[in-house]
């Protein structure tokens, strides 16, 4: 399936049905979860069937219902971990969406459950991201338009692979659905796209997941830039 297909099919979803996941789905998303700890030097872990840590919880975004899948997004506490976490971490939400299941980001408020996973002393949990068969498959969320989330550059006069990648970022999770990122194209090199974090409290993470959807839509890479 097409990237931005799998895109404009992922919603936020935090109400999930008993269904299992399969071993076969397990497997394939160990395979895309080692495959991104690789690529972003991190330490992400799927945890299954665990009803604990989002047991009964009430949340200001809504009520988590039945989360027993999620994962658990970590690595070296360095200052790109929060961007890598966001650039690596919606790959494996993509392929979750491709593999049929829901899911959705929770950065606050979680329990870690004894036994489940461990975090080195040098290392740090960004957030999870809930995974399972939904009650229902969410629905769109309110965006923002190309030139609110666009510096330097007009639509009209924007490259074809900058516009489809600023379609897919518009399509990205945020934290609160602020979608509180800006892209430019850098000024020296025109082929390269910049995404600039303002340094709130997420909105580097929410920059690496927006670059995320922007790199596999555009096929181009995104530098970060404060
Ligand atoms: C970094 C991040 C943190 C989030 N934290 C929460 C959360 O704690 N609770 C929650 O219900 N939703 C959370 N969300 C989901 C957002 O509310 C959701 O992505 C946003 O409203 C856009 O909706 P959509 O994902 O359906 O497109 C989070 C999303 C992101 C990207």
């Amino acid at each position: 399936m097409q990237y931005l297909e799998v895109m404009k099919q992922r919603h936020s979803v935090r109400k999930f049905t008993d269904k299992s996941l399969s071993e076969s789905i397990v497997n394939e998303l160990s395979t895309q979860i080692s495959l991104v700890n690789q690529m972003g030097d991190l330490s992400i872990e799927l945890i299954t069937n665990e009803p604990k840590a989002f047991g009964s919880m009430i949340r200001t975004f809504g009520r988590i219902k039945n989360c027993r899948n999620y994962l658990v997004v970590k690595g070296k506490n360095d200052d790109f971990l929060d961007w890598k976490a966001g650039l690596y971490g919606e790959r494996i939400v993509l392929k979750a969406q491709e593999l049929g299941l829901n899911s959705c980001w929770v950065a606050g408020g979680f329990k870690q459950v004894e036994g489940t996973f461990t975090v080195r002393t040098d290392e740090r949990v960004v957030c999870y991201i809930l995974l399972g068969y939904g009650e229902n498959n969410g629905i769109s969320h309110k965006t923002k338009s190309f030139d609110e989330v666009v510096r330097q550059v007009k639509y009209e006069s924007a490259p074809l692979w900058f516009k489809r990648g600023i379609e897919a970022a518009l399509l990205a999770p945020t934290a609160m659905n602020k979608q509180d990122f800006v892209f430019a194209i850098d000024a020296d090199n025109e082929e390269i796209a910049l995404v600039i974090s303002n340094g709130s409290k997420y909105s580097t993470l929410d920059c690496g997941i927006a670059a995320s959807h922007f790199e596999l839509a555009s096929e181009n890479s995104v530098k970060l830039s404060k």
